[in-house]
């Protein structure tokens, strides 16, 4: 048995992760250690929840008594940390608490594992960062990439503070030898994410006939991967990536936000039986995000050469899915954009 902990597993993409882990290793308990933010949901893994090898643990990863009782009970093998604070433009009205999540956090979870796990050994352990690939920067409209030798230069508060907690990780490697992989993705699409990012907060404003909040021009690029897809990557680095290793993942499929838009409106007319683009007027130009990054684009060719991993769902069929996805589950859109959740949309767009 091994018991692995994962960390914001309530979230978008933990949530993908725990579903594939507990379905593919019944031999694995899979703790899912979560403070159900804002941004957790346990509606996201109803399906498993009634798995012998699965249990959650409500907890702050910042604090550092309840950690290291929970990794004691346990027994802990390995944690997988993906709980964080992650939307830039909550860091920007409120850069300390992606100070304290993000960083503190992360070094709290680091110096728990190496406490319980120094007496024992490290042998078999694994502290599993994910990151992001807004940890290097943007880069011009000129074809460049991101490798994973690719000097940090971040812009957002939020990036800054995964930097800090990606160094705080490799720290620990080099300083006390703990055992750690770190990943850095691009942008994820897919069912579950909070309806405060791009893809869900448009699909679900062109479905309400709400205006659609284009920052700047429009033409600032991002590079987009299926959820599903990263989840299968950080299954994969976790049991064969080389300790102390980076792997960048990506789905070498960069759009401009506008055509993306665009692309979002059709698809989404079209399944509520709309003309397609009759939504177009629902596009409105905003004050840009302070700091917005012009361009991400990863280069994930290390992970497909050494561990053979690719994206395995096409761009225009995995975003198919996902609108459908969005519009059959009104529900699950309803219970978590309401209350606080709207309150924080209105203030958010009423000055731009
Ligand atoms: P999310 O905001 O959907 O989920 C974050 C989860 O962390 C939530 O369930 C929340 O309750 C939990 N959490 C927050 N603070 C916590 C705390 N103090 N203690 C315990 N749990 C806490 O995030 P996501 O989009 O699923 O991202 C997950 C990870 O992947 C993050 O580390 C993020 O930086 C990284 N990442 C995200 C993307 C993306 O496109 N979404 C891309 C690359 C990397
Ligand atoms: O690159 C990986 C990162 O992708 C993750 O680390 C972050 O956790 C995740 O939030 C995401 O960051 P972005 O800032 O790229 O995602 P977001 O969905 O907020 O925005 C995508 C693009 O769309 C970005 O250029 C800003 C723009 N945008 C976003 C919103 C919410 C708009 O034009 N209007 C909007 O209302």
């Amino acid at each position: 048995m091994k018991n692995i902990v994962v960390t914001g597993g309530a979230g978008f993409i933990g949530s993908h992760l725990i579903r594939l882990l507990v379905n593919k290793y019944p031999e694995y308990r899979i703790i899912n250690l979560d403070l159900l933010t804002y941004a957790g949901n346990l509606a996201n893994l109803k399906d498993v929840e009634k798995m012998p090898n699965y249990v959650f643990e409500k907890g702050d990863i910042c604090d550092f008594q309840f950690v290291d009782s929970l990794l004691h009970r346990y027994d802990v093998d390995a944690i997988i940390h993906l709980a964080a604070e992650s939307h830039v433009d909550r860091s920007v009205l409120d850069p300390f608490s992606f100070a304290k999540t993000n960083v503190m956090g992360t070094l709290t979870l680091l110096q728990a594992a190496k406490n319980f796990w120094t007496p024992g050994g490290f042998r078999n352990k694994l502290f599993y960062h994910v990151s992001t690939d807004e940890v290097y920067g943007s880069l011009p409209n000129d074809g460049s990439y991101f490798y994973e030798t690719t000097p940090y230069k971040p812009h957002s508060p939020y990036s800054a503070s995964k930097a800090s907690s990606d160094h705080f990780v490799r720290a620990f490697h080099d300083t006390y030898g703990l055992p750690v992989k770190i990943s850095n993705c691009s942008n994820n699409y897919g069912p579950n994410q909070f309806p405060e990012k791009l893809i869900p907060l448009f699909i679900n404003n062109i479905r309400n006939n709400r205006p659609l909040p284009v920052y700047g021009t429009g033409e600032n690029v991002r590079d987009w991967l299926y959820v599903v897809d990263h989840a299968r990557a950080i299954d994969l680095i976790f049991h064969k990536g080389k300790v102390g290793d980076t792997y960048n993942i990506g789905g070498f499929n960069e759009w401009k936000n506008i055509d993306i838009i665009r692309l979002l409106i059709r698809i989404t007319d079209r399944l509520l039986g709309r003309a397609e683009g009759s939504s177009d007027h629902l596009i409105t130009y905003v004050k840009d995000r302070p700091g917005h990054d012009l361009r991400y684009a990863i280069n994930s060719e290390k992970l497909h050469r050494e561990l053979g991993w690719s994206p395995s769902l096409k761009f225009e069929e995995g975003i198919e899915k996902t609108v459908e996805w969005y519009l059959e589950n009104q529900e699950w859109l309803d219970s978590v954009t309401s209350g606080a959740y709207m309150k924080y949309y209105e203030t958010m767009y009423s000055n731009r």
